[in-house]
Parts: C-alpha cells; sequence; structure tokens
C-alpha cells in the first residue's frame, strides 16, 4: 500500500502543464470527491496497525504534494495568459486617458513659438510688484489720471506693492538688467479689480512685446505684427488705429480682419468685420531713460495682447469664464501638442 502512495507521490512531483484545463484535470484525480486521495483515505481502515502511521504520514505528504503544485501550474498559467495577452498585436489597446494642455497654455506656447522663431527671448518677473516697474517707470507718475486705466489689486500701501497690473512692469525688469539690442517677449498672469463677466476677469494672461536697437522704426513694428497675424491667424490683414498708452509714443491699436461671413461675425465685430486683439507703440524716450536706456542713441517699439482674447477668438469661445471653471468637459475639446 505505501509503495502505491509514493508511486503517486512521483507522478505527482513529475507532473507539469500550463494548460488551464490539463491542471483542472489533475487536480479532480487527485482531490476530487471520486480522486484518488479519496480513495486512499478510504482504504486506511485496511492498513495493518503496525504501518498505520506510516501510511498516514506518506499519504499527507502526497495531499500536500498535491495542493502545492495545483496551486504553482495555476500561479504559472495565469502568469503566461496576461503576458500572452498584452503581447498579442490584435488586441483592442486600452483607452488610454492622456490628458492634454489647458486652452491658454496652448495659446501662450503658440505665441512663443512665433516669436522665438525670429529671434525673441523669454523673459519672466514677478505677480507682486512695486509701483516702479508696474506704474513709474512706464511713464505713470504718482496721481496720473491714466492710472486708472487698469483698476488695481494694492496688497500694501506707503510703499504701494500690488498685483501688476499687465506684462509691461517685465520690461520694465528686462531693460534695467540688459542693454540693446533687446528683443523679447514676456508672457504672465495679471490681475484687475474688475466685474467679473462673460469678457472680463479679475485674473487673465498677457504676452508683453519689446525690441529696442538702434533706429527701430514703426515700420518695423507693422512688419513684426504682420508676420505674427499671418502666423497665428493665417491672415495679415491687420490695421493701426491711433490710441494712447502713457509708455508708448505714437500708440496704436491693433484691428485683424476677421470678415463678416457669418452671423457670429457680425456680432463680435459689431458689423465691421474688424477685430481688436492688441495694443502697440514706439516705446516713450521717457520709459528708455527710466530704464537706463539712452534715447538719443535707441528707440524700439513695444506690444501687449491679451492671451484670453486671442483663445477666444482662435477657438470661438463666448465666455471668458469657460477658462477658469476647469470643467474637463471643456478642457477635453483642445488636442495639440505644442
Ligand atoms: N499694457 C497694456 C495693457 O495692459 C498693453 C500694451 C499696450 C502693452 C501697448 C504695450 C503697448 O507694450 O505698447 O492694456
Amino acid at each position: 500500500m505505501i509503495d502505491r502512495v509514493k508511486e503517486y507521490l512521483e507522478q505527482v512531483e513529475a507532473f507539469s502543464s500550463t494548460d488551464p484545463q490539463e491542471i483542472e484535470t489533475f487536480r479532480v484525480s487527485y482531490a476530487g470527491k471520486k480522486g484518488i486521495l479519496n480513495d486512499l483515505f478510504a482504504s486506511f481502515r485496511e492498513v495493518p496497525v503496525e504501518e498505520k502511521k506510516a501510511f498516514g504520514q506518506e499519504l499527507n505528504k502526497l495531499k500536500e504534494a498535491v495542493t502545492t503544485k495545483v496551486k504553482e501550474l495555476q500561479t504559472q498559467s495565469r502568469a503566461g495568459a496576461s503576458k500572452m495577452r498584452i503581447s498579442d498585436p490584435s488586441r483592442t489597446a486600452f483607452p488610454i486617458d492622456t490628458g492634454n494642455r489647458h486652452p491658454l497654455a496652448v495659446v501662450k506656447n503658440r505665441i512663443i513659438d512665433i516669436f522665438t522663431q525670429i529671434g525673441f527671448s523669454i523673459s519672466e518677473g514677478p505677480e507682486i510688484e512695486d509701483d516702479w516697474h508696474n506704474f513709474t517707470a512706464l511713464n505713470l507718475p504718482a496721481h496720473h489720471p491714466a492710472r486708472d486705466m487698469q483698476d488695481t489689486f494694492f496688497i500694501q500701501t506707503d510703499p504701494d506693492i500690488l498685483l501688476r497690473t499687465h506684462t509691461s512692469s517685465v520690461q520694465v525688469r528686462h531693460m534695467e538688467n540688459n542693454q540693446p539690442p533687446i528683443r523679447t517677449i514676456s508672457p504672465g498672469r495679471v490681475f484687475r479689480n474688475e466685474a467679473i463677466s462673460s469678457r472680463a476677469h479679475c485674473i487673465f494672461h498677457q504676452v508683453e512685446g519689446l525690441y529696442i536697437a538702434k533706429e527701430v522704426s514703426f515700420a518695423d513694428l507693422k512688419q513684426t505684427l504682420k508676420y505674427f497675424t499671418e502666423a497665428l491667424f493665417g491672415n495679415s490683414k491687420i490695421r493701426l488705429r491711433p490710441s494712447y498708452f502713457p509708455f508708448t509714443e505714437p500708440s496704436a491699436e491693433v484691428d485683424i480682419y476677421w470678415g463678416l461671413e457669418t452671423e457670429t461675425d457680425y456680432r463680435i465685430t459689431k458689423g465691421t468685420g474688424w477685430l481688436e486683439i492688441m495694443g502697440c507703440g514706439m516705446v516713450d524716450p521717457n520709459v528708455l531713460q527710466n530704464c537706463g536706456i539712452d534715447p538719443d542713441e535707441y528707440s524700439g517699439f513695444a506690444f501687449g495682447m491679451g492671451i484670453e482674447r486671442i483663445a477666444m477668438l482662435l477657438y470661438q469661445v463666448s465666455d471668458i469664464r469657460l477658462f477658469f471653471e476647469n470643467d474637463v468637459r471643456f478642457l477635453k475639446q483642445f488636442k495639440a501638442t505644442l
């Protein structure tokens, strides 16, 4: 009897398979209700008394060997199956959710890309500014009425510390630390104490541009803007309308020709076909002087635009608040590699 058990033990140890069906058949033949193990336990009665102890020990060994074997083979077979599944090229891909960039980041990167291609560097500055960099150096001395053009969040008074109202503050910082030729753009977040509506928001984003060198003219400014609008909108039909900014003289507002093809075009251009996209001008000599650059030797131009406004035009988004609510159903619609 004991020899039979030992034979079974050898067979169990020698058994191997990766086929789940075969493993199951093996398990049932030993550990099933009518399996070998139960048969052997049933024959326990017939074993002579003096052999009972040894027989019992062998039988337990066999039972354990079966359990271990089955477990081991099942684990191997499962691992093999999942490996096969991964390498199966006909399998449907996992729905991998990669996420995407925020539309404002997409537009910002696009603008950066366009200007860096023609030699502009990127400069940044602090969001918490002092009065000098946000106002005074930009030809806006204390009590200048044009300070009211931008409602300001003050953090502290005397000396005034505030949240910058435009990224023009970065052009001051850049000129203070660099001599011409200067070619730089400054993207960043700005803050204004405005009522929140579908077109205005207290926090938004701007890109400021600055070019200072010898004999820079208004024609250079216009050509640069035409290059930019062509690259971004695929349309370089622009017009410059005389305007006023304290830091530029002369100053202009830039309109792009949007067309009047659809009803929306009529609505957003108020029936004119033209849309304002940014402010610009020749840097006021006072500003150059304030920043340590000799206005008799150098001249330059500057421009500034709102990223939200450009994104609203490019993507036909009618409400600025959508950019800040971060509803994934909105954000998911913007796929871009930039
Ligand atoms: N700083 C202006 C604003 O926030 C935008 C601007 C206009 C910037 C004309 C400029 C410029 O550099 O030349 O409204």
